[in-house]
């Protein structure tokens, strides 16, 4: 997209938030690369790489969950490129902007499907996690969390009753950390909050994401079936493109402070 395209998207996209009544945005891996945390697809993405890891992984999980937490603890001894790359990032412009956005009242909501946790270091508070948190462990059957601290690594009896796998100290239902595995059904609390804020948004920001993945690519077309306007921030197309009212071609890093700056200047002169 030449400079002339991008600056009246730009324009346009600000327009349309100025003028939201109620913005949500949904973010995929793409917000992150920016710190240092590869994506999944887009060419040079894991999955591009390495392939697609074994859909099966929760049914694997819940066939033995004593030998995956034996695996899991060994594992962290040994850090893959990509946890070693998403336990050192930081927030980059993109994730300070969208932080920004929320504190000025212009951004309601986060649909989330990253598991890094930077929104939260970045400072934005109204977010939903899709696809959970690499920081909380939580229990299948009630969905509790809790911070990972609470189960140090080394010995599973802080706050537990040293049992593996570890049990909800409520329901007593299996505990293991709170990301989404392939073929694990989205917590229940999480599903609903997506539908309520997809109900109430006049306006969406997708940032990041090659909207491929179910259910999250499903909310900003509940949003466009009920009138509401789209926009893309994305070097690349995806299959939500047509459907969106502005298009911004260009890193998140760089359009999303600048979105704000103009968005920021039509609702300080309305
Ligand atoms: N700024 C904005 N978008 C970017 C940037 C950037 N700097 N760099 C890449 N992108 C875009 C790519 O063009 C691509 O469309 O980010 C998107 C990343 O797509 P995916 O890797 O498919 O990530 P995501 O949409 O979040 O994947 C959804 O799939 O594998 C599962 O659980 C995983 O949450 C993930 C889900």
């Amino acid at each position: 997209m030449n400079e002339t395209d991008l600056e009246t998207q730009l324009d346009l996209a600000a327009r349309i938030v100025a003028e939201s009544s109620y913005l949500i945005a949904l973010v995929g891996a793409g917000l992150s690369k920016e710190s240092g945390i590869p994506t999944f697809r887009g060419g040079d993405g894991l999955w591009d790489k390495h392939g697609e890891p074994p859909m099966d992984g929760y049914q694997r999980f819940l066939a033995d969950p004593a030998a995956w937490w034996a695996q899991r603890l060994a594992e962290q001894e040994k850090m893959s490129d990509f946890s070693r790359a998403i336990e050192e990032a930081q927030p980059n412009p993109g994730h300070l902007a969208l932080a920004d956005m929320e504190r000025e009242g212009i951004l309601k909501h986060i649909i989330t499907q990253n598991i890094d946790n930077l929104h939260q270091l970045a400072g934005s508070a109204a977010i939903t996690e899709i696809h959970g948190n690499r920081t909380k462990q939580r229990c299948i059957e009630c969905s509790r969390r809790w911070p990972r601290e609470e189960f140090p690594s080394t010995s599973l009896r802080a706050g537990l009753s040293g049992e593996v796998p570890p049990r909800c100290p409520d329901c007593r239902g299996l505990v293991k950390n709170d990301t989404v595995m392939f073929g694990e059904p989205i917590p229940q609390d999480a599903l609903e909050s997506c539908y309520r804020e997809a109900q109430q948004a006049d306006a969406v920001l997708l940032i990041g994401t090659s909207a491929v993945v179910y259910p999250a690519a499903e909310f900003p077309a509940i949003v466009y079936r009920r009138g509401g306007r789209l926009i893309e921030v994305n070097p690349q197309e995806t299959p939500l493109s047509d459907a969106c009212a502005a298009v911004l071609r260009a890193p998140s890093g760089e359009a999303l402070p600048e979105l704000l700056e103009r968005a920021r200047r039509l609702v300080a002169g309305r």
